[in-house]
């Protein structure tokens, strides 16, 4: 911490004169989350609090997808984030055009994307999801077939949650989470009884199975706060851990994690920089963004 500081100090004291807030996700290294944000959550909780900010400036400590959101839903704030290299393997997996293509194979099915997507995608798609409130909007949905983009792996643990739907896919994933097999939890059960396994949706069907709770990552801490389980493994992002950590002194996380080099191109270094001249900004243009606006309020107003 006595490294972080400084930097701490500095951007805390910048974002007052910038009149800034800082959203953070749960990935987040524990000195952006514990050290300098406002808001903290999942994709859902994010995207809800962006859509209330009353600061001017919106730093967004997240991948690109979140900060395009942000700005979707408050065109008017100057949303900015540290590094525009922060993508995301399954907001690059599709395009509008991969869109397109779902609706010509299943004529008249609903599209429901998952927020990790760009804006285009969202724009050409009927409706938004995240990891916690995916079955909720599949199962809303008027349509007996339901396309779900890009995660392959989100729809099929969808698809066994809402079984009265025939849910269709494009073929994304997550680098991080598909990364699990569950042979890994099978064998870390065994070297490690009595830890409870706990699972992002976004890992394959048979990874989600051998555990015993699935859920965003949100979920995630909501489920080990309420259990407190003496051990805890988190597959999911390493930071999730990192950052619940010391809330929850009573619970012992172990076991391996997987690093998202995405989220982790957001440092601290990063967000003074980002502040101090006022970039990057996110541009969404204003045709598309509206568009995107609809899918994206037709999720939080289905969520709420
Ligand atoms: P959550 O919505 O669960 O926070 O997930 C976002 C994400 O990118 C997980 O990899
Ligand atoms: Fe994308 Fe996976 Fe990283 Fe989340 S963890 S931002 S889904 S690559």
């Amino acid at each position: 911490w006595a490294t972080h500081a400084p930097y701490v100090a500095a951007i805390l004291e910048l974002k007052k004169q910038r009149n800034a807030v800082i959203l953070a996700h749960n990935y987040m290294t524990p000195e952006i989350y514990h050290g300098v944000s406002d808001v903290v959550g999942d994709s859902l909780q994010l995207a809800i609090e962006a859509a209330n900010v009353e600061a001017d400036v919106i730093v967004q400590c997240g991948v690109h997808f979140m900060a395009e959101t942000s700005k979707i839903l408050s065109p008017d704030k100057t949303v900015l984030i540290p590094d525009m290299e922060a993508g995301c393997s399954l907001a690059e997996s599709i395009t509008a055009e991969g869109i397109e293509q779902m609706r010509a194979k299943y004529p008249g099915a609903p599209v429901v994307s998952y927020v990790n997507t760009t804006a285009e995608v969202k724009a050409a798609s009927d409706i938004c999801c995240t990891s916690s409130n995916a079955a909720q909007i599949v199962a809303a949905q008027d349509s007996h077939t339901v396309i779900m983009t890009p995660d392959q792996y989100l729809a099929q643990n969808v698809a066994k949650q809402v079984p009265q739907k025939n849910v269709v896919w494009w073929e994304g994933s997550c680098i991080v989470h598909e990364r699990y097999t569950a042979q890994d939890l099978r064998d870390f059960r065994e070297w490690n009884p009595g830890t409870r396994l706990i699972a992002h949706p976004e890992c394959p069907p048979d990874v989600v199975n051998e555990a015993d709770f699935s859920g965003s990552t949100s979920g995630i801490l909501k489920y080990v706060t309420d259990e407190k389980p003496e051990k805890a493994m988190l597959i999911t992002e390493c930071s999730m851990a990192s950052n619940i950590a010391d809330q929850l002194p009573e619970v012992e996380f172990v076991g391996p994690c997987n690093m998202c080099p995405y989220m982790k191109k957001i440092t601290l270094e990063k967000i003074l920089w980002s502040l101090h001249t006022m970039t990057e900004p996110v541009v969404v243009d204003l045709d598309v963004a509206e568009k995107a606006r609809v899918a994206v309020q037709r999720m939080i107003d289905l969520s709420q």
